[in-house]
């Protein structure tokens, strides 16, 4: 069994944070958010990955992860570069999956549990499903006597509310499917074409439904969600750093070399290595970077990510990109990257 981790893609709901390097990267709490899913299929005792890179930065992906060792796995990269399609993406990586079964991870979900049922399943594929509110944003499933009857992206008209879920299980069948697709409207070899060919060719596919958390970090509210559910859930109290004069509650990380003073901290909030933060309050669901600074502020419900500062301003549920100055002035005076959102 192998893993392969989708990190192309164009990540335009996502601009301004993409411009300087793929979603996929985005920490969370200290972690790329690709890296919760690897770090999954490596639970799972899938060591073997194939990473799939698209066209925005992909060195630092490569840089990021190496030769896997480090996290005691075997990293293979195949550069995909224009984002022709979850399909077409999966198609490159027919060497490097080397005949066996795998699993598909797309770099920006987080799913936290059942994947078991895509490392052993019957039939040419096995999907992840969840029950969702509304079905038109997401590729659905038909389903019926315990087998997918079939898939269909972004449907008008409603077929069913159990939404794929963007970790998936392969056979080598599915290389024969995708050789005979034709891009569909937006240009894209689709994912949902692929596993409809199979079903289409009499193949089975299974499916699990999922109850717990999952997400798809695609857009700005999503990353947010993310920030907050995997900072309750996985923070546990850890003062590694400095902390003087400071009130700090409840599950709170403050990563080596990092210092709080004269602060109030109420987790779970994850402070990063040598990120400084002076005079201010940090409040639930915050994850702060490495070298970040905040000082003379408030800040909740925001992720901001390494290198970035704030001085003399509230924060809440924002996002500040890497290496940027959010900072209070008598006068507005902004520099703002395309696709930026600010609320003065
Ligand atoms: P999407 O979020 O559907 O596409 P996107 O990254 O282009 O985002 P946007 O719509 O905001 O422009 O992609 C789902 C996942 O699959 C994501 O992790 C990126 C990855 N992907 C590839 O690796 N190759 C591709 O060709 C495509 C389309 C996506």
């Amino acid at each position: 069994m192998r893993g392969v981790i989708l990190h192309g893609g164009a990540g335009t709901r996502l601009r301004p944070l993409t411009h300087s390097g793929p979603k996929q990267l985005i920490k969370i709490a200290g972690k790329p958010i690709s890296m919760w899913g690897v770090q999954q299929l490596i639970s799972f005792g899938i060591s073997e990955l194939c990473v799939v890179l698209g066209e925005n930065h992909p060195e630092q992906v490569v840089e990021f992860y190496g030769d896997g060792s480090w996290l005691g796995a075997k990293v293979t990269y195949i550069y995909q570069g224009e984002p022709l399609g979850l399909a077409h993406a999966i198609y490159l990586t027919k060497e490097c999956t080397r005949g066996e079964d795998f699993v598909v991870y797309l770099g920006d979900n987080v799913v936290l549990e059942k994947i078991d049922s895509l490392i052993k399943f019957k039939g040419a594929a096995s999907i992840l499903l969840a029950k969702v509110e509304d079905p038109s944003r997401f590729g659905v499933a038909l389903v019926e006597g315990g087998r997918v009857r079939r898939v269909v992206e972004k449907p008008k008209e409603s077929i069913s509310d159990l939404a794929l879920v963007g970790v998936y299980g392969f056979t080598q069948e599915v290389f024969e499917v995708i050789e005979g697709l034709s891009p569909s409207w937006r240009g894209e070899l689709e994912i949902t074409d692929a596993i409809q060919g199979l079903i289409d060719r009499g193949k089975e596919v299974t499916f699990s439904v999922i109850e717990g958390w999952w997400k798809d970090t695609g857009t700005v509210r999503d990353l947010l969600d993310a920030n907050l559910f995997l900072l309750d859930r996985y923070m546990n109290r850890s003062l590694r750093g400095s902390v003087n004069n400071s009130v700090v509650e409840g599950r709170v990380v403050v990563e080596e070399g990092a210092l709080v003073e004269g602060s109030i901290i109420r987790g779970p909030v994850y402070i990063g290595r040598e990120s400084v933060v002076k005079d201010s309050r940090v409040m639930p669901f915050t994850s702060l970077g490495e070298r970040c600074r905040v000082q003379n502020s408030s800040i909740e419900n925001s992720l901001v990510l390494d290198g970035s500062s704030i001085e003399g301003v509230e924060l809440a549920d924002s996002i500040i990109g890497r290496n940027s100055r959010v900072s209070k002035s008598h006068r507005s005076s902004l520099v703002v990257g395309e696709g930026s959102v600010v609320k003065l």
